[in-house]
């Protein structure tokens, strides 16, 4: 698919600057995860945990640290694998291993089952067909293992985002939205690349969680913050990793987060 192609190049770009400023964040010893994942996901210690869309892998390494037994992360990119090996290899992290693959095809290279599917801070949106994600996500999971995902939240999506910054919500997507949006800004987190073609799809809420059902999986929760997990124009970060927009504060909603367990 020619949209999921210029996405894998785009995040190619990205790799090299993300590998040197994570391995930087790292060095700590810390865990660099913010607080709203934190407290939900709990004690995860010995447990197995498959982490899609990890990008070069940083935030599988912190969350390996938190007591996983075992930690594999898949991204579409070959060179973000390439870093991310590097990065498990630089911290002597032997129980964390990666998958180059689309997500949306990984259960046919990947058979294993884990306690944990989790994904998390900028994901779906990369992903053209839900449908196909939420099998991907079920057919991953132990009988007894559970999904969470952590993201930006669709409805922040459709405002233009120079103008939140400035205190106004000026809609400027579309919420019911089935065509990918054409980008150049790839807006690369702890990278000098900006520009590269890249497309994204703004999935509804409700998009997710049916997609969630009908692959066969119950919703423990659906919760909503008004904290958003990157500076996305005039912010102060209110927590570690954590950000709110100078002008709003409980009244829009930045980010969500979803469990999700195999129905009986
Ligand atoms: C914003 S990053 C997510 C970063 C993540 N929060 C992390 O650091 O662990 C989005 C990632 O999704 C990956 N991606 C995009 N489309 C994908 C697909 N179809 N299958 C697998 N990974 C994909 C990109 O390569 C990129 O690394």
């Amino acid at each position: 698919m020619k949209e999921i192609n210029e996405n894998k190049k785009a995040w190619s770009l990205l790799s090299k600057d993300h590998y040197e400023h994570y391995k930087k964040r790292l060095s700590d010893n810390q865990i660099h995860i913010n607080e709203n994942i934190i407290n939900e996901l709990g004690d995860v210690k010995e447990k197995s945990l498959l982490h899609l869309q990890c990008n070069i892998g940083a935030d599988t390494i912190d969350l390996a640290r938190l007591g996983l037994s075992k930690a594999v992360g898949v991204d579409l990119s070959d060179s973000n694998i390439y870093y991310a090996n590097q990065l498990a290899k630089d911290f002597q992290m032997n129980h964390v291993s990666f998958i180059e693959s689309d997500v949306l095809k990984l259960n046919e290279i990947h058979k294993e089952k884990y306690d944990i599917v989790f994904t998390s801070e900028g994901v779906l949106g990369w992903l053209p067909d839900l449908k196909k994600w939420a099998k991907v996500v079920r057919s991953m999971m132990k009988e007894d293992g559970y999904f969470y995902v952590y993201d930006s939240h669709p409805f922040f999506h459709l405002f233009d985002e120079d103008d939140l910054s400035n205190g106004k919500t000026n809609l400027k997507y579309d919420y019911f939205n089935a065509k990918a949006d054409e980008s150049n800004d790839i807006g690369g987190y702890a990278s000098e690349v900006k520009h590269a073609k890249n497309y994204w799809w703004n999935h509804s809420i409700s998009d997710i969680i049916n997609a969630l059902i009908e692959a066969g999986l119950e919703i423990n929760y659906f919760h909503e913050f008004d904290t958003l997990f990157w500076q996305n124009g005039n912010m102060d970060e209110v927590k570690p990793y954590l950000f709110k927009y100078k002008y709003f504060d409980r009244q829009l909603p930045l980010s969500y987060s979803i469990k999700a367990t195999i129905r009986k």
